[in-house]
């Protein structure tokens, strides 16, 4: 099967991400046919074929005479069922390249969403058919829908402890498309690189003796009253220690911290830097400065040492998905 000539079978090619992977490989040259649940007419190049994933209905002509599956479809519910029965028809119609689109944090959050995308991608990875695999972040569109759906309440819910690190959902297609036309390549990283400025909250046992800054002085003051408690709350808050998630992270990283921090004592970045057991790490120190770190300076070093690691030029296109900074 000659590959480039093949169609590409994009399924959710309707969604908001297929919306935007749709014209990029039209772009390319590709033929693009999208899978979607409703019949569409042919537009722009592009043609459609009605099937239901989770029933299954409609699948065998979807994949009929595929070189590549883009596998985008999903929903809150039954990707895996959805996924498994993608994978039948396109064993069957001897597809050469699967690539799937699943969540960061699938193989470790257990959420039943989260379980059914890590039972997809094992649908997959299982299937025999080369694969690809990108975990991407939460989209933009997806944070801003969160709030509007929580904006309508009666009292809003400031959810505390929710950190997200959302991505725009163009630069995920962008990356999409390009694992799409080349070689099938597994797991790929969805994490680049990280450069963690001035970060906060690592290592809370020291940071609770050496600052009078908060949140880290309002520990001391409830030990100051709870003096049996000391062990229980260093437990408690190990689970939120920077320190701990470094020593899982895989990326290489860019740290900084400034010898004058009292808000991020620079004894406690460098506890994280320490415990960082990413495939690389560098840490910048500036002497003569506090919370504001390296400013603009920091961030000029930190563009060149990204566009180093995507092989783009400063002012490029940015990232293809997964560059993470932070300032506390
Ligand atoms: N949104 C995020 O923040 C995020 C983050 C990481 C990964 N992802 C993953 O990225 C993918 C796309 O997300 P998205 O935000 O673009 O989703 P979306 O806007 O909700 O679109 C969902 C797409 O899936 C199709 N679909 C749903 N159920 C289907 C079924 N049973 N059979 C066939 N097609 C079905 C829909 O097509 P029709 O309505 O035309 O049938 C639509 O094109 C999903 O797999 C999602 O899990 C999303």
């Amino acid at each position: 099967m000659d590959m480039t000539a093949a169609p590409i079978l994009v399924t959710g090619g309707t969604g908001t991400l297929g919306r935007h992977v749709v014209p990029l490989l039209r772009e390319a040259g590709r033929e693009v046919r999208v899978l979607s649940r409703h019949a569409h007419e042919p537009a722009d190049g592009v043609t459609y074929v009605a099937c239901d994933l989770r029933t299954g209905e409609g699948l065998d002509a979807a994949v009929a005479g595929v070189g590549t599956v883009l596998h985008l479809a999903g929903g809150p519910k039954g990707d895996d069922e959805a996924t498994r029965n993608l994978v039948r028809a396109a064993q069957d119609a001897g597809v050469r390249h699967l690539v799937y689109i699943s969540v960061i944090g699938a193989d470790r959050v257990p959420l039943a969403w989260l379980r059914s995308k890590l039972a997809a991608e094992r649908a997959i990875t299982e299937s025999g058919i080369p694969w690809t695999t990108l975990r991407a972040a939460q989209f933009h569109d997806l944070a801003l829908l969160m709030a509007q759906k929580m904006a309508k309440l009666p009292v809003i819910p400031a959810p505390g402890g929710l950190r997200m690190q959302p991505v725009d959902a163009r630069e995920v297609a962008a990356r999409l498309v390009e694992l799409t036309l080349g070689e099938p390549a597994g797991l790929v990283p969805d994490l680049v690189a990280v450069a963690p400025d001035v970060p906060f909250l690592c290592d809370f046992p020291r940071a609770a003796v050496i600052t009078d800054r908060n949140p880290y002085r309002e520990i001391g003051r409830y030990l100051s009253v709870h003096r049996d408690r000391r062990a229980r709350v260093f437990e408690t808050l190990s689970y939120f220690d920077g320190v701990h998630f470094a020593a899982r992270a895989t990326a290489p990283a860019l740290f900084s911290t400034a010898l004058e921090d009292e808000t991020c004592p620079p004894s406690t970045v460098f506890a994280a830097y320490n415990a960082y057991a990413g495939s690389s790490r560098q840490i910048e120190v500036y002497d003569f400065n506090a919370h504001d770190g390296g400013g603009p300076f920091q961030q000029v070093s930190q563009l060149r040492w990204f566009a180093e690691r995507l092989g783009a030029a400063p002012a490029g296109d940015g990232a293809a998905n997964g560059l993470a900074t932070g300032q506390a």
